[in-house]
């Protein structure tokens, strides 16, 4: 019999070991639709592409995804060459994409972009956790983002990954948020305080 899929909260404690032994977690959207996690690899390159190919709307976010072909390829080209990236799968098909590209080497740049067929279930806010707590455990100190004010399913999204809106942005064409990442607390920490 297969296993009961695991609600995000019960891997809590999971998100924040090392890469290898984190991913691929399946996991339960909400509406209790399956997906999966995982770490991109080379070879999903052609089946991402197409992902993208089919995004709408394209531009969305400071241009992103890019309209057309070539435009495609040579950003996917810059920003699978450095960071860190998952694909989000159902039913086996790559239809997310969620990366920290790093700015400097204590700041990483997020982004998350997921295929309108698997929107505003959850999927979003659930990988911008895990992705976020990927950015700890890799000893990054912020995670920055920028993102239109219009967006809304993005500043929600973003707003309950825990980060937060920087000051005099409300008004421009896009808006900055940024989580501040401390070490993750030890349970052994938790046991010798007073
Ligand atoms: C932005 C994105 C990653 C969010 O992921 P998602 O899975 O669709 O969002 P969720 O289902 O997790 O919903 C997040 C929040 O937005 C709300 N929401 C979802 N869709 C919404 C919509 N169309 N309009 C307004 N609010 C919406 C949800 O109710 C939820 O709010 P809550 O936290 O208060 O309950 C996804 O929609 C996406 O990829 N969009 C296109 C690309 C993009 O804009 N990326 C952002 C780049 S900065």
């Amino acid at each position: 019999m297969m296993p009961a899929l695991r609600r995000f909260t019960e891997v809590d404690g999971l998100i924040s070991m090392p890469r290898s032994a984190t991913y691929p977690l399946t996991l339960a959207d909400r509406c209790g639709g399956e997906f999966t996690a995982r770490c991109y690899v080379p070879e999903d390159r052609a089946e991402l592409e197409a992902m993208y190919e089919d995004f709408e709307p394209k531009r969305r976010a400071q241009g992103l995804p890019p309209e057309g072909a070539d435009q495609l390829r040579r950003w996917l080209d810059r920003v699978l060459a450095q960071g860190v990236h998952l694909v989000v799968t159902v039913e086996g098909r790559i239809q997310g994409h969620v990366m920290l590209i790093p700015l400097d080497s204590e700041v990483v740049e997020l982004a998350n972009f997921l295929h309108q067929s698997i929107r505003g279930r959850g999927i979003g806010t659930i990988m911008n956790r895990l992705i976020v707590e990927e950015a700890r455990a890799q000893g990054y100190r912020r995670v920055w983002l920028s993102v239109e004010p219009s967006n809304r399913a993005a500043l929600r999204s973003y707003r309950s990954a825990g980060f937060q809106l920087l000051p005099g942005s409300m008004w421009a064409q896009e808006v900055e948020m940024a989580l501040d990442l401390t070490p993750e607390t030890t349970v052994s920490d938790d046991e010798t305080r007073p």
